[in-house]
Order: structure tokens, then sequence, then C-alpha cells
């Protein structure tokens, strides 16, 4: 890929000055890396992220394909499938003008209520690192790096920029590090982002495990960069192995530059270490294409949309199907036709297709549960059945207008602070976002307020709801009469991330008659806002008129009532899951119980389909006649979600992560006095609820798919070559009337060993394809490490019996095996 050699790449360290070095090791800007041209090094571009390539532009004017967040990757349980998406990302990157992307995101799912749980693969070590490499594989084999995230143990959000999180060594091997540890060996990352938390007393960016871990131990020949501002001290940080401090310039986020500069001219920081950190970067470079001389291949063409759709059916976990109520029959149950199709629930109408935070990405368009159903030829009533529980969206098609009443859109126009307009943009959407100065219009300071016009039309007679999200000054006006001139402020302590997507909102209600426009200005003071030197960012938001909550209750239930089938989305919201704060419950928010509970007593025939990136509770769960759980979907989701209902895909996905029933018992995500102590060691996810004996609402592994299969044998092939792997073969077969793929899962345990240790553990998996009556063999190859532990300092084998159990989840295993080690 690369026609640079290490001695052509050592040859370029050796031509640049102290200055010139010391100047690379902090971002140009907020998203890039400084082009040295002493280097033949160009601008290297980084973007996040897991669901999709943002770009440097973060808004719908340069939109990008959304794919399935991450938990709906890990729920294939497919690494060809996961390896195609990362080729699809690297295709959008080099479409985008981005380099190195910053994802995976391979911190685990300790717990249910971290806020970053849909952007992470699963709660097992192994079923993550195997989906991490197969992403960073697709990824990379395209010229595009891949950024993995972050090192280590940022499983949950709440104070992540200072909690320190205090772990043993050997969870430490065995959980958090073994994915990056598989993806750094085996699929060979080029990058590699150090987190904002400490462990064990040192902070991330500091830390000793950089160099002892990622150098020393597993031979990383790539770059370790900073997540955004989480590098503190120069020396501490330029001593550990950290090759990269992000954002920059380094005036406006320090710390290194001048600093570093004078460290190195004191003999306090070795140029060695200063020479070995530029090589890092200009390896990268050489990898992505950054140096002269340096071609990356050209991504392959992908067609997303169909690429999107099938993933996300592939992700779709059906966690319950009474009396086969999936797939829904097109010619109906007496050949008649399927009749009337009562969608409901506010996520059938806005799709959400993916979490909150900077993973956040614009996409072209999103196919909604509503929409998807529609284009499938249905005939579907919609009901929202319940509002009140989600903040208002954007304002949107069809009430917004550009100014002169055509497209959905808005005008803006910025003034400097002396009062002039210095630039304008014409938009076609109220969602408003600058993160690495206002683009061409000017740096920051030079830009003292911006303002949006645009005009509101009502399409029915009612009270509309108005207003802003955003923090700082915010003057809204309506038909030039003032709704509202007030400065909006962050909770205290919020983080970067809750700031960015669940700011403070202010809604004034607007009474309309139908038909009637009203012209629209709303005017921000950029500076008023505390995050100004990060980033602007606020939305127009409009509520259409709607019902209370019990009427449109009513309402959902009555069509419900009159209809063939119901489907209720019910889920959560961006604003709900996100980066920047943890969940502090995992209910369903606003009264989307009821909703489900209602419905399906009103209709028997009643499908749930759950739009949300992580577990929430189903207290309803044994009262509907199915359940589907969707996650946060992409942008082709609705599509996708029409495809399973009827058939015409099946639902692919097992459990990534344990789907609990009720609170109890869960690990939470808060540190007390600043420290987060894992104290539960091994014991996260199905670990956990296997030793206290807890029953989960759907184990790890489950999910069924529209046909029926049976376990018929297992061999284990424990000849004296194993280790390094030890070979499975089981027998399935195809017992019901479709083809189906089934997801053949191999757990060890180690009922008398003498080191304490989980009931179980996934040790391998394989998915497998077969026609109806068809029997297949399905081989997987059990690594060695599946049989290890980590004791005093290194990897060791507990010679002895492991048995091996297989079958369709972690609770239901109905063949057995054993291989005896030495
Ligand atoms: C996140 C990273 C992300 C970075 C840049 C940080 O707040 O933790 O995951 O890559 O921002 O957006």
């Amino acid at each position: 890929m690369t026609a640079v050699d290490e001695a052509d790449l050592r040859s370029r360290v050796a031509r640049l000055s102290l200055d010139q070095k010391v100047r690379l090791l902090t971002g140009a800007d907020f998203w890039a890396l400084y082009p040295e041209p002493g280097a033949g090094l160009r601008r290297v571009v980084t973007s996040d992220g897991p669901a999709g390539v943002r770009g440097e532009t973060w808004d719908e004017r340069d939109s990008s394909a959304n794919v399935p967040s991450p938990t709906a990757l890990a729920a294939t349980w497919d690494c060809d499938r996961v390896a195609a998406i990362g080729r699809l990302l690297a295709a959008e990157a080099r479409r985008k003008g981005v380099d190195v992307l910053l994802a995976p995101t391979v911190n685990l799912h300790r717990t249910p209520y971290g806020g970053r749980h849909f952007e992470c693969f699963s709660e097992d070590p192994l079923l993550t690192a195997r989906i991490g490499v197969a992403y960073v594989r697709g990824l990379q084999s395209q010229g595009v790096g891949a950024t993995v995230k972050h090192f280590i143990c940022n499983d949950s959000e709440t104070e992540r920029m200072s909690v320190d999180v205090r772990v043993d060594e050997r969870t430490l091997r065995e959980l958090y590090l073994a994915p990056f540890e598989a993806i750094v060996r085996e699929a060979g990352a080029w990058a590699v982002m150090a987190s904002y938390n400490g462990v064990n007393g040192s902070t991330m960016t500091e830390s000793p495990l950089l160099r002892s871990i990622l150098h020393d131990e597993w031979g990383y020949d790539g770059l370790v960069m900073s997540d955004w501002t989480a590098t503190r001290a120069a020396e501490p940080a330029a001593r550990a192995a950290l090759d990269l401090a992000m954002p920059g310039p380094v005036e406006r986020f320090g710390p290194w530059g001048h600093a570093l500069l004078e460290a190195v001219r004191a003999g306090r920081v070795d140029e060695a270490l200063i020479d070995d950190k530029v090589l890092r970067i200009l390896r990268l470079a050489a990898r992505v294409g950054g140096l002269d001389g340096a071609v990356p291949p050209t991504p392959a063409p992908v067609d997303v949309p169909r690429e999107l759709r099938a993933a996300a059916a592939a992700s779709f976990v059906l966690a319950r199907n009474e009396r086969s109520l999936l797939p829904l029959d097109r010619s109906g149950p007496d050949g008649s036709g399927l009749g009337r199709v009562a969608l409901i629930g506010p996520n059938a109408e806005i799709a959400r297709t993916l979490g909150g935070g900077s993973a956040t990405v614009y996409p072209p368009y999103t196919v909604s549960p509503l929409d998807g159903l529609r284009a499938a030829g249905l005939d579907v009533a919609f009901a929202p059945g319940v509002l009140g529980h989600l903040r208002p969206a954007a304002a949107r098609a069809p009430w917004l207008l550009r100014p002169d009443g055509s497209g959905p859109g808005a005008d803006l126009r910025f003034f400097s602070p002396s009062g002039g307009v210095i630039g304008s943009e014409q938009r076609g959407g109220a969602v408003f976002r600058w993160m690495n100065g206002f683009a061409a219009i000017g740096a920051p300071e030079e830009i003292a307020r911006v303002e949006v016009r645009c005009v509101i039309r009502a399409t029915e007679a009612g009270t509309y709801r108005l207003g802003v999200t955003g923090i700082g000054r915010f003057r809204l006006l309506a038909d030039e009469a003032v709704l509202f001139d007030e400065t909006l402020t962050m909770r205290q302590g919020a983080d970067v991330g809750e700031t960015l997507m669940a700011p403070p909102v202010r809604l004034a209600p607007l009474d309309l008659a139908a038909g009637q426009p009203v012209e629209v200005r709303l005017a921000h003071d950029v500076h008023t806002s505390p995050m100004a030197g990060f980033g602007t960012f606020f939305q127009l938001l409009l509520e259409a008129p709607h019902g209370t909550d019990d009427e449109e209750l009513a309402t959902a239930v009555a069509l419900a009532a009159d209809s063939d089938v119901a489907v209720v989305v019910v889920g959560t919201t961006a604003e709900v899951e996100s980066e920047g704060f943890d969940r502090t419950s995992l209910a369903l928010p606003g009264r989307q119980d009821e909703l489900v509970r209602r419905v399906a007593a009103a209709n028997p025939r009643t499908v749930v389909v759950v739009n949300s990136g992580a577990p929430v509770l189903m207290p309803w769960a044994g009262e509907v006649g199915a359940v589907l759980l969707t996650w946060f979907g992409g942008h082709e989701f609705g599509h996708a979600l029409a495809d399973v209902l009827l058939g015409e895909a099946e639902p692919g996905g097992r459990l990534p992560t344990t789907w609990p029933a009720t609170e109890d018992g869960l690990l939470s995500g808060q540190p007390a006095g600043g420290v987060l102590d894992y104290t539960e060691g091994l014991f996260i996810g199905y670990r956990a609820f296997d030793r206290d004996g807890r029953e989960p609402l759907f184990p790890f592994g489950h999910g069924g798919g529209y046909t029926t299969w049976s376990y018929d044998s297992i061999t284990v092939d424990c000849d004296e070559a194993s280790p390094p792997g030890v070979a499975v073969c089981v027998e399935v077969r195809n017992t019901g009337s479709r083809p189906g793929r089934e997801v053949v899962q191999v757990y060890a345990s180690r009922p008398d060993s003498a080191v304490e240790r989980p009931a179980r553990w996934l040790a391998g998996f394989a998915a497998v394809d077969a026609d109806p009556g068809e029997t297949v063999n399905v081989g997987i190859l059990l690594p060695e490490r599946a049989f290890q532990h980590w004791a005093d300092g290194g990897w060791t084998l507990e010679a002895g019996t492991f048995t091996l159990a297989a079958g369709a989840s972690s609770a239901s295993l109905p063949l057995t095996g054993t291989v005896t080690l030495k």
C-alpha cells in the first residue's frame, strides 16, 4: 500500500528541526494534524466516528451514511458483514476527505447505564474483539486508519474527565484490555486513543500502560492520540507514550508547544522520545496516503442504501415471537390480504437512527418505521400514542420554510462585533452546529451574533410551540413580536458531551390558524455561551399541536383495537442515550410502558419494536405477541424494519449484551470520591447474572429467527496440537419450513477450577445459513486465550478438563463436550 519504507520515514524525521517536530505533536485545528512540507506531509484529517464519517462539517450540508449503532453491528455476530461496514466507512471517509476515523469504540458494556453503551459493541470481551478486528480490518484494508478507543476503562461517562478507575490486573487483562489486544495484534490498528479518565492512579494520557503494554508487550507501531482535551500536563504526557495531543491549535488547547520545546531544550524530556512520536505520526500518514510517495488504495464503490438496509435487518433481535406472530403474512390469515396495520409510538414517525455525542452524523435522509412500512405497500394508520416524553424535534418540513417561502430551510447571517454582516448561509434544516470556527466565514472571535430567519407555516389550526435548545443568549421573534429574550445556562458541572447533546430547552406557545405563516427570527450572541471556544450549536425547535397524553393514548388504543395488527415502536432518543452523561434509569421515557400495555390489551396481535441503542426495561414483555429489538438502525432503519416484519429478511441478531428484567443488582458507573472501583472484577454482564443466580429478561446471545433448529451433536478435537486452539464441530439442523440463519455459540467452563472464574464464558461462535431440513456441521476454532487466565504477571493455562457447551444463547446450551488441556 505504501511506497514509503521505515528508513525513509526515519530520514524524514531527521530532516526536521526540534520546532518543526514539536509543532507536529498537537493538532492544527479541531480535526486535522499540521502539514509539514519539510517531511512531505500533507494535512491529515481525523473524524468521528463509529456510526458514520462526519467529516469536517457537522450539519446537513455535508451528509454522511449513518450505519447502525455499534451495538447493532455486534448483534449481527457476523464478522464478514462488519468488515463490509468497515469498507463502507472507508469509502465514506475518502468521499469526505477524511484519512483517520475516530472509531471503533471498544470499551465494554460494564453497566447498561453507560451513556455510550450504544457506541460500544458488547459486554463480552471476545465478541467485542472479534467484531472490532473485523471493523478495523475492513476499514484499513481500504487505506483509512482506525483509532481504537478509549484506552482504557472509559466504560461509563460520569466524571469521565477526572475519574480514577481502580481495577485489578487480572480483570484489566481478561476483560478491558482484551479487545484492544486482539485489534492491535491481529488487525494492526494504526491509531489508539487514550481516554480522559485515569486508571489505578494515572490519568491515561500520562499512564505507564501506554508504553508498557502497547509498545513493549504488544509491539504496537501505531500512534497514540489523546481524547479531545485529555492531555493535561506537558512533561508527564510527553514522557509517556502519547504521540499526539488533540485537538489543536496548541494556543487554544495546549499543553505542548512551547512548554514541550523548553522541556526538551532543558533536557527534561529526551529528544529521542519526540523523534519516536514524530515517526509514528509520519508512519500513520504514510499508511493513509498523507506522505508524498505513499499511495493508499482507492476504496471500492459501495451500494450504501443496500448495505445499510441489510446490516440493520441482520442486527434486529427477535426476542419473543409467540405463536409465530412474525413474520406478518402479506396475504393475511385467510388469503384476503393483510388488513390495516396500526403503527403506534413516537419513534415510529421520527426515526431514531443513532445515539448522541461525537458519534452523531447527519444522514442524507432517514427512513422512519412509518416511511418504511408505507413504502412496503402496507395499509398503515399512525398514532403517536404519547408525546410528552420527548424533547421537541428541530423545526422541519412541512412547517419550516425559507424566508421567501421556498423549500424547507432557513437563511443565516453572521454579524461581526461591530454589527456588520460578514457572511451568510442558506440551510436546509434547523440544526446548527459549527465546531471548527465558522467554516469559510470566520474564526469564533470574528463572529459576535448569528441570526436565523425562516417562515413557519401552520398545517392545522392550534397551539404550536416554537423555541430553541442551546446555551447562551437567544432572542426569538415571530412576526417581529418578541417571544423570549433569555440566556440559557447549562447544568453546573455538565460535561462537554452533555452540553452538546442535551442543552437546555426554551419554548414559547404560538397560536396559529390553518395555513397561517409567521416570519421567525432567532438571534444568538455567540460569546454568551461558555462553550464558544469549542463550538457554537443550537436548534430551532417546533412542536406541532397535539392532544394531551391521555387523548393520544386513547386514540392509539382505539386504532389498535380496530386494526389487524398493532406495531408499537417504543424507544429512547439521542438525548437520552448519549456521550457525556450516564442514564439514571433504564425505564422507557414517558408513558410508553402504559402505551404498550394498553395497546396489547386492545389487540392480541401486538408487535413491539424497541428502538434503543441499549437495554431498556420492558415490564410488559410477557404480555405482547412479539418483541423485536432494533437498536439505532442507521438511516435505512424503516426499510429494514419492513423487510423483517414481512419476513423478506431474517431478523439476524443475537443479543451482544444481557437484557435485564429489572434494575436490581446492576452495576452503576457512579464514582465515589472521584474513584470508580471495579470491585466486581470479572463479573460483569452474564457473568454477574450467572454468579448471582439472577434471571435476566433476555440472556446474552439470545434471539430467534423465523425457522427452528435442533442441536444434534458436538465433537471436540482435543489432539495434542491444541493449543493454539481447540477445534469444535457442532451439528445443527434447520427443522423449520424456511431458510434461516443460526449463530452457534460455544461457552467454556471449568467447574473444578482452583482459580475463581465465571460459571461460563464465551469461547467462540460461528453463524450458519441452512435451508429447511438441511443439516450443517459448523466448525468453530476456540483460541488458546479462551482457556487461559492472567496470574502472576502472565497468561497461564490451568491444566485439566474444560467443559464446552454449545447452543443458541448463554442460557440455552443443549450440547456439551469436554477438552483436556496440558
Ligand atoms: C470523545 C471521542 C471523540 C472526540 C472527538 C471526545 O469527546 O470522547 O470519542 O472521538 O471527542 O470528537
